[in-house]
């Protein structure tokens, strides 16, 4: 059996397809950053229209791929939250196409959950975990970290995600991005702060918020922080040579963060192991932290599968159509939590 999954959430529009134990057949991602680059952050309604310029021929690419057919496809799986409502509709709409003029079932998926599954997807860079031992009682502690999302929550038995903590303000991707805007440096910031920062060992005093007494996040006072610095320092001789200082720091304070919370509530959860996850998972020294220094296992899936796509979309859809129906006349839900259907 075969699921193809549709993500549209954001500013990638891609399709991916996996088969019943968790393979990545294809995985194909169109990214319209240099689009949104171009304006220092994501434009909504730029982003639909590129969804339904681009979502027929990712879907084509994807099938063509991983060498299957129309007929071999058992469900399709789309994102339907969290998200930006008119992004999430161009995927919505597509896949309920697609169902009706195959006479398959689509199933709505959250987001944030298939960043999760992403850990058990299975590609030649990606065998983390087997998907079949999925199944059953689990207690794995999970952080998903993306642009728009800091949630940590447990993976408590196959297709149950329970929320432990989340960010009250910028989530921690939102804060690589507004913080790069504050340093001068390009959209998506957390790739380009993880690469100045590498310019650098020197580090400067910056906040950590709520380390004790609360599972919950804030990222705000240290993006203020950073501000207060730049503004302080700009019309300094040397403030060039002082940007991945900051980079540097800032990145440390967000890596030491995530870190100490995730690892608190593992310990305390007995949690037998730790899956990282969301494009700020592709971030090497948090990856670095977690691999070197967790007492805990640790899966963090592969780059590609860390961002936004569409295997990772397929991998909840399979998670759910092993447990549970949906019914057809699903909408979006901008405002969807990790672990909500
Ligand atoms: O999960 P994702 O691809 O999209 C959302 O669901 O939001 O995450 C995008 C976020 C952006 O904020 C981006 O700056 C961040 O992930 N990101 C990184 C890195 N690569 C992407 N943050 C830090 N370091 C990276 N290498
Ligand atoms: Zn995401």
């Amino acid at each position: 059996m075969f699921v193809l999954g549709i993500e549209s959430s954001c500013d990638e529009t891609s399709v991916g397809i996996v088969d019943g134990d968790g393979n990545v057949l294809s995985n194909i991602i169109s990214s319209q950053v240099d689009i949104h680059s171009f304006y220092g952050g994501i434009v909504p309604e730029v982003a639909s229209r590129q969804h339904i310029s681009h979502i027929q021929k990712v879907c084509l690419a994807a099938l063509s791929e991983a060498s299957i057919d129309w007929s071999d496809i058992k469900l399709i799986a789309v994102t339907n939250g969290p998200g930006l409502a008119g992004s999430l509709l161009v995927g919505v709409n597509f896949a309920k196409g697609l169902s009706a003029s195959l006479g398959i079932p689509v199933f709505p998926v959250n987001h944030m959950d298939g960043h999760i599954y992403a850990a058990w997807a299975k590609t030649d860079q990606n065998k983390l975990l087997d998907f079949q031992s999925l199944v059953g009682e689990q207690n794995i502690t999970c952080l998903v970290v993306s642009g728009g999302h800091t949630d940590l929550a447990i993976l408590k038995k196959y297709g149950e995600i329970k929320l432990i903590g989340e960010t009250k303000d910028d989530a921690a991707g939102e804060a690589f991005d507004k913080v790069a805007r504050i340093l001068g440096l390009r959209y998506p910031g957390g790739p380009e702060i993880q690469k100045v920062a590498e310019k650098t060992n020197e580090v400067d005093s910056l906040p950590r918020a709520w380390m004790k007494g609360t599972d919950n996040f804030s990222f705000s006072g240290l993006k203020t922080a950073v501000y207060n610095k730049v503004k302080k320092y700009k019309n300094d001789k040397n403030f060039s040579s002082y940007i991945p200082i900051l980079a540097n720091s800032f990145q440390e304070s967000v890596v030491d963060v995530l870190f100490t919370k995730t690892i608190n509530v593992a310990l305390r959860e007995k949690s037998s192991g730790i899956v990282l996850a969301g494009g700020v998972a592709a971030n090497l020294p948090l990856r670095n932290q977690f691999l070197e220094h967790s007492p805990i296992p640790v899966a963090i899936p592969e780059f590609k599968l860390c961002t936004d796509n569409g295997a990772m979309i397929a991998m909840a859809g399979l998670v759910n159509y092993n447990l549970r129906t949906f019914s057809q006349d699903f909408d979006v839900k901008p405002n969807l939590r990790v672990g909500e259907l």
